[in-house]
């Protein structure tokens, strides 16, 4: 089974992820940054893996174009979706505005895996924001191993 997990992240929260995904698949992963590579082909796998994060309400742009411009070959893999955030009540809305339904149906495992607030890696408006709005004055990992484990399960 040949498995590519493609993420993209601003603070590294789903980079994270997609790492502590990579280590407990059976049979290891490819790792593809969308940041870094447009060509990142689906093609050639049996199963794909698609983590990306929000903020203010939306997935990034990389993950959008990625799910749209390959959704016929993902929908024919084995498909697994997982999403980072901090806002718990919003988690499942902002999961299913920000993936698209076909794909959803579609994805043998759904996860939300949390998040985290690294002011350190924050640049400082984005820092000043998060800090107000969450009212948190220092860094926050909110990772949950539990819903990992759970995800790389419905996977199998
Ligand atoms: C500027 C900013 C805006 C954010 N907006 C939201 C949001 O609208 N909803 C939410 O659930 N989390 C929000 N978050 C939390 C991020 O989803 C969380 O920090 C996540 O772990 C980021 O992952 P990344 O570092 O991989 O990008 C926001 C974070 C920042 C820094």
């Amino acid at each position: 089974m040949k498995t590519m997990i493609v993420y993209q992240s601003m603070h590294g929260c789903t980079e994270k992820c997609a790492a502590k995904l990579q280590a407990v698949l059976p049979g290891g992963a490819d790792v593809v940054n969308l940041k870094e590579t447009k060509k990142a082909d689906p093609q050639q796998y049996d199963a794909v893996i698609i983590g990306g994060s929000i903020h203010a309400g939306r997935i990034q742009g990389g993950i959008k174009r990625f799910c749209a411009a390959h959704r016929e070959t993902l929908l024919e893999k084995k498909l697994g979706l997982f999403l980072c955030c901090m806002e718990e009540e919003q988690a499942q809305k902002q999961f299913d505005e920000n993936f698209p339904e076909p794909l959803r149906k579609h994805a043998k495992a759904q996860g939300i895996f949390g998040g985290e607030f690294d002011f350190e890696r924050m640049n400082f408006i984005a820092r000043t924001i998060v800090k107000k709005v969450s009212g948190m004055t220092e860094s926050v990992s909110k990772i949950s191993e539990e819903a990992i484990r759970k995800f790389v399960e419905d996977l199998k």
